[in-house]
């Protein structure tokens, strides 16, 4: 099947009675209201309010395919199964049905709509641990539809709990999770690389990483959120959180585990091989990472971003410059224009479903890198010429001060018979590490937001801001950007000149003035159009989901001093801020100015 069928199919049957979910639009892949996550990385993230008990207005039962973008995943890409950019498909019960109905959907799913073999489907579940018990209720359920005893398989947190950071003791307090039943495809044994893998010795089981199993499905049982002492606490409601990658649904459907071989990228894959005049059979590797990275970065140009050395920005320049280094080792050389055929296609895959800017601007913010890049290997080439020998030290140098691939340097130490030190560079790596990553190190992991007081202080206190500067300068004061971290808050926003210091301090004044009057901050989620209607205030250039969260300072939403479009979280009442302190000011460029402040007079990093 393709990957339009799989994903129609999948909104079809679960839009269908008895199962009646509503389709919901999915969100942006950049989400516009949390200033801790850098993308949309799952189906749920842009539900965790409803999952919590909020009601959502389009019911209990939702169902969506959700663009996402997983940048913890980047260096395992290359393999046939990992993915920076995916779509996931997602239902969702709110509090609605639990096991016994989304396990028989799914498995019904598979096996009638999508005409998956039943005797290739394995299952797992979780163990048990001292706070949540064993899930005899799933494997009951996988039992009942058939599921031999061989193929259902137990595991621990480690692999089947479910929550955005990880197992119950990752959890920050405050994040849901819950246990999960997984499904796997298994590609028969004689795909796999048992026998010469690494677990040689010990039984083949789903997790197993020999290439013989690959998950297709994921149901989380979201029940539980993380309270003090380390303990967990049960949800108001019992939620299901279903996600599964499209991308490995497809390649199920086509009996081959490569995800590489489905039609949704395919046309890439030969286009990598009729520019390189190489086979993908002998650089599987290389192939994919140049597809993978290509799409990836194709869908965050699409939406505007450019590269830069900062958050959106800094993990497309990664993409594109990851993608011509490997398009480099191919082919041999590296020209700005090879990445237009590949533009082109992933257009054609997705023409309808998700892009929208255009590939002609997409294409033109990709060369543009290309040729900054081609421009960065040139300088350092010419430096490399100059040296003798080449170390750990010259490789971080280069990397350091022109962003030269560690990889490029590698090779031309290996032409020049020298041999680097990966740990030595690691060392060095650690030591200096590049600020704009460890800025933006909280928000890489997607889908983690950083709840700690500083940082829910200084959110809150962001809104404060924008709220003074409008009332000092005017309305034609937006926000245009923002980054939190425990230090500080950063804001931009587009005014002509830089602020007078009689203006710093009135915008100062105004902000600790409403901090002392010690007013609530309270929150309501509605449908967007009414949303808008109230004139809370939205992030300029930013695309929202259906249903929004406007968070408001004072009494009542109608009078509030400040009424903002937000994900959360916030402080419950303004006093909690202490005080709050502009403590730099900057022109970033024609008409935008960035204001740093914070807490109290703590001690500043930018
Ligand atoms: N939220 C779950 C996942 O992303 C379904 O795997």
């Amino acid at each position: 099947m393709t990957g339009k069928e799989v994903r129609e199919k999948f909104l079809k049957f679960f839009k269908g009675a008895p199962r009646s979910h509503v389709e919901i639009s999915p969100a942006p892949l950049v989400l516009e209201n949390d200033p801790t996550t850098l993308f949309t990385s799952s189906g749920m993230q842009p539900l965790v309010l409803f999952l919590m008990g909020e009601s959502h207005p389009n019911g209990k039962r939702l169902v969506d395919s959700q663009p996402s973008l997983r940048t913890t995943d980047i260096d395992e890409v290359g393999d046939n199964r990992h993915l920076t950019f995916l779509e996931m498909l997602g239902n969702w019960s709110l509090g609605d049905y639990f096991k016994k109905e989304q396990l028989p959907w799914f498995y019904e799913f598979l096996t009638k709509e999508l005409e998956l073999d039943k005797e290739k489907i394995w299952v797992s579940v979780f163990e048990g641990n001292e706070q949540v018990p064993r899930d005899e209720e799933s494997a009951e359920i996988w039992r009942s539809l058939g599921i031999t005893e061989e193929r259902i398989h137990y595991y621990g947190v480690e692999k089947n709990w479910w929550s955005r950071s990880g197992t119950p003791e990752q959890m920050p307090v405050g994040e849901i999770g819950g246990p999960d039943s997984e499904v796997f495809y298994d590609f028969g044994k004689e795909l796999g690389l048992h026998d010469v893998f690494l677990d040689r010795g010990n039984p083949c089981h789903p997790n197993c990483e020999c290439g013989r199993f690959l998950e297709i499905g994921n149901s989380v049982f979201m029940q539980y959120k993380k309270v003090g002492d380390g303990k967990l606490e049960e949800l108001p409601q019992r939620n299901v959180d279903f996600g599964g990658g499209l991308e490995r649904l497809t390649a199920a459907t086509i009996n081959n585990p490569d995800v590489f071989a489905t039609d949704l990228f395919k046309g890439l894959i030969e286009l990598v091989g009729k520019n390189t005049h190489k086979d993908y059979d002998s650089n599987m590797s290389d192939f994919r990472v140049i597809a993978d990275h290509v799409r990836a970065a194709v869908f965050l140009a699409d939406l505007g971003i450019t590269p830069s050395n900062k958050e959106h920005g800094y993990v497309l320049r990664r993409l594109i410059r990851r993608a011509c280094v490997k398009l480099r080792q191919l082919k041999g050389n590296l020209n700005n224009n090879d990445f237009s055929d590949l533009v082109g296609e992933t257009y054609k895959i997705f023409s309808g479903v998700y892009l929208n800017s255009g590939v002609k601007n997409t294409l033109t913010i990709i060369e543009e890198e290309v040729d900054k890049f081609i421009k960065t290997l040139d300088r350092g080439l010419k430096e490399l010429g100059k040296l003798e020998q080449i170390d750990a030290r010259v490789a971080f140098n280069l990397y350091q001060s022109y962003g030269f691939p560690l990889e490029i340097t590698k090779e031309l130490a290996e032409e020049k018979g020298q041999k680097l030190d990966l740990e030595k560079f690691k060392k060095e790596f650690d030591k200096h590490k590049d600020l704009s990553r460890t800025t933006s190190a909280g928000v890489f992991k997607g889908g983690l937001a950083d709840h700690s007081p500083e940082v829910v202080k200084l959110h809150t206190a962001t809104h404060l801001l924008l709220t003074s500067l409008r009332e000092v300068l005017g309305e034609h004061v937006v926000q245009k950007g923002q980054n939190i971290t425990k230090e500080r808050s950063r804001f931009d926003f587009p005014n002509p000149e830089k602020l007078t210091d009689d203006q710093l301090q009135k915008v100062e004044n105004f902000i600790n003035g409403i901090i002392n009057k010690d007013l609530p901050i309270k929150f309501e989620v509605m449908p967007k159009d009414q949303a808008l209607a109230t004139g809370a205030i939205h992030a300029f250039n930013e695309k929202y989901t259906d249903t929004v969260k406007i968070y408001y300072v004072g009494e009542e939403l109608d009078d509030a001093i400040s009424r903002e479009f937000c994900g959360g979280p916030h402080v419950t009442h303004t006093g909690e801020i202490g005080s709050v302190k502009i403590k730099k000011q900057e022109k970033i460029g024609s008409g935008i100015i960035r204001l740093y402040i914070i807490l109290n007079n703590s001690e500043f990093i930018s």
